[in-house]
């Protein structure tokens, strides 16, 4: 459906949504009006307007759950190229929402990132989406040497791979932020069907130290994250965040070993996967929580193919 059906929203102001990323009635409908404020200088009362005009030619205030159920079949899949962990996922990992992956120092988060750049390229029939991936690295440890030899390892095109993934190196918070704000502009454009960030919090836990930020932080890890998560829905998008282990030694009992980023990403997030090191190039991914998918293992190792079935 498209924009100018919107009451009020004339060919000029349509051209001014579109530039801000705001392509279609839902991404106009489900974004928060001072967002769309924000990133067009449209009035917040106007924006409020257009959101409710939106939804209402959407109709899409209340949904039934067979309504919903037509929404979720249109989610697609990525392959993870192990068969076991896509099994664990369901198929692979999900577009229009969050797939988060958790674990301590080189458990092969990284990797399996960088490996779903490559497969979402693959055309449907062979797990992929026909796409492109966008790469937010935080840390710095995207490796295009390990794409390369992933890509010619598995028979493709390494420098066709590599052309297919847009690397954005973010170097601090607000820079993560502006450029999760920049995806919604080029997503379609681009084609870009996988958006992974690299990792998710690093950034905000460095800059706000302490417990007197601790809410700070929390709000704008909070804002972040649901502009990840409207990125997925809007754009059809598979998402994929990394998190580290935090360990709490204040915890006598139960897992002293947690996510970072509290309940803020816990709630964000729809599936979470848990990592650990086995011996060797061994791992072990467990699905923590997930709205549907059963808490489930998978076995997998990291070899110079890249993250295979054990
Ligand atoms: N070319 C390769 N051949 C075989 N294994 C590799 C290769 N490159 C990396 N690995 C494996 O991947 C591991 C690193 O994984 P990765 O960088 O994804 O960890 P991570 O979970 O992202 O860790 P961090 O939290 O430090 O970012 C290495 O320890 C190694 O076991
Ligand atoms: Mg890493």
């Amino acid at each position: 459906m498209n924009l100018d059906l919107v009451k009020d929203v004339g060919p000029s102001v349509a051209e001014k949504l579109r530039k801000a990323g705001f392509c279609s009635l839902k991404a106009l409908a489900v974004t928060p009006a001072k967002e769309i404020s924000e990133r067009t200088g449209i009035g917040y009362e106007t924006a409020l307007k257009f959101g409710e005009n939106a939804r209402g030619l959407m109709g899409i205030d209340v949904l039934t759950a067979k309504e919903l159920f037509k929404l979720y079949i249109k989610a697609k899949r990525v392959t993870t190229w192990s068969k076991s962990l896509d099994d664990m996922l369901g198929g692979g990992i999900e577009t229009q929402c969050i797939t988060e992956f958790i674990g301590g120092y080189g458990v092969g988060k990284s990797q399996i990132c960088m490996q779903l750049s490559i497969t979402v390229q693959l055309p449907e029939e062979e797990g992929g989406l026909n796409g492109k991936a966008l790469f937010m690295d935080t840390e710095g440890t995207f490796s295009p040497r390990r794409v390369y030899e992933i890509a010619e390892a598995r028979g493709l095109n390494p420098e066709e791979t590599l052309e297919n993934i847009m690397y954005a190196r973010c170097y601090n918070s607000d820079h993560q932020i502006f450029m999760a704000e920049k995806v919604f502009e080029i997503a379609e454009k681009e084609q870009v069907r996988l958006l992974v960030v690299d990792s998710l919090i690093s950034h905000f836990r460095g800059e706000y130290v302490g417990r007197e930020n601790l809410v700070e932080r929390q709000q704008k890890l909070n804002r972040y994250i649901h502009l990840l998560l409207r990125l997925a829905e809007i754009h059809n998008l598979a998402v994929v965040i990394t998190n580290q282990i935090q360990s709490n030694p204040n915890v006598f009992f139960g897992n002293p070993e947690r996510p970072a980023g509290g309940n803020v990403v816990a709630h964000a997030s729809t599936h979470r996967v848990h990592i650990r090191k086995l011996k060797g190039n061994q791992r072990v991914a467990r699905i923590i929580d997930s709205p549907y998918l059963p808490e489930q293992e998978a076995f997998f190792k990291i070899t110079e193919r890249g993250v295979e079935d054990s």
